[in-house]
């Protein structure tokens, strides 16, 4: 039986453990990917990357979703879109930029995605589907995963379906299996029995995601699917301690001084990456993952989520010092 410390082979590359940073649209940039690297995670993935800004030149796109650092690899790009052509041309672009992996997104509920027939949309189409993920592999000569759901509705098997036929027909080198239903959007209990059998009946990786929220719950759902690697999500947000931990390089809970130190790191980031106006901005979904970390109470918590600006989230923090912990001047 596998533990998360073994490494694993995933199209012909060699990943160290099986801990893996899921895609997370608005959060999953360079510097977040990096943390996640930083306490352990094997495979760091970006957050859904549109392949039609990509191959229009976008700038933004380009410029700040294909930004990666050098100290993260390996790291995967999730790309999504319905159009084969517009693919091969932004896997190249990908693999251009420097990424180890791409990862395709069959599996996104949202509607401003699956509308204009990509995300969980492809699930009921997969001749499209098979075409987008070969053109992916050929436009960038990467290994190519698919992370995608049971189906649509419950009932639906459509995923497991395409799952096969993806690996068959496009060659494709893992699955990450979201066992909850695209209706279910990100609510209700994974189906881990259902992960189990899929993991069993294909010849390539399964990566689990769903559900994953604390340590005994990875560790229980890595068990109950059998699945070759896990992937954390919401778990990790302002608390990528759980990857140290769960690779037992880590043990309880950190100090206010490690999380307000950690919080500062990712607001320097953000501010070199976005400049200050916009990563103080950006940054104001971050603060209450931070804050439930650091088990503020309800004065200092109001004060860190408000923030307006970076300089009033670091002085929100520079205010805990009074708890004597060491906040990054
Ligand atoms: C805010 C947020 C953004 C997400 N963005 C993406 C995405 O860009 N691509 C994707 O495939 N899944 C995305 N997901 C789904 C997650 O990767 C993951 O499959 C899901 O959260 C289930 O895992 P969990 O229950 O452990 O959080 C997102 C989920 C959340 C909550």
């Amino acid at each position: 039986m596998p533990v998360l410390t073994d490494p694993w082979t995933l199209g012909g590359r060699t990943l160290q453990n099986r801990l893996v940073l899921a895609p997370l649209a608005g959060i999953g940039n360079w510097f977040v990917r990096l943390q996640a690297k930083r306490f352990g995670a094997g495979l760091v993935t970006s957050e859904m990357v549109s392949s039609f800004g990509l191959a229009h030149g976008n700038e933004r796109t380009v410029k700040e979703f294909l930004r990666i650092h050098p100290d993260e690899h390996p790291v995967s790009i999730q790309l999504f879109g319905h159009d084969a052509a517009v693919m091969r041309e932004a896997a190249a672009l990908t693999a251009a930029a420097g990424a180890d992996l791409i990862d395709l997104n069959m599996g996104c509920p949202v509607r401003k995605v699956s509308k204009t027939g990509a995300g969980a949309a492809l699930l009921d189409d997969p001749a499209k589907a098979v075409a987008i993920a070969k053109a992916a592999g050929e436009g960038s000569n990467l290994p190519v995963t698919v992370k995608l759901r049971p189906g649509n509705k419950p009932g639906d098997s459509s995923g497991v379906e395409l799952a096969h036929r993806l690996v068959e027909d496009a060659g494709v080198a893992g699955i990450t299996f979201h066992p909850r239903h695209a209706s279910q959007q990100h609510a209700g209990t994974p189906d881990y029995a259902l992960a189990r059998e899929l993991t069993e009946a294909l010849p390539v990786p399964v990566i689990l995601s769903g559900g994953l929220s604390d340590e005994a719950r990875t560790l229980a759902a890595f068990d109950q699917s059998q699945a070759t690697a896990v992937m954390l999500a919401r778990g990790s947000l302002g608390n990528p301690w759980r990857f140290a931990r769960l690779l037992g390089r880590y043990h309880g809970e950190p100090s206010a001084g490690e999380v307000a130190t950690e919080l500062e790191t990712i607001i320097e980031a953000a501010e070199d990456h976005l400049g200050r106006d916009r990563a103080g901005r950006y940054l104001r979904k971050f603060y209450p993952w931070y804050a439930d970390t650091l088990g503020l109470t309800r004065r200092e918590r109001e004060a860190l989520v408000t923030a307006p600006t970076t300089a009033h989230a670091r002085a929100a923090l520079a205010a805990l010092s009074g708890r004597e912990i060491a906040v990054a001047a």
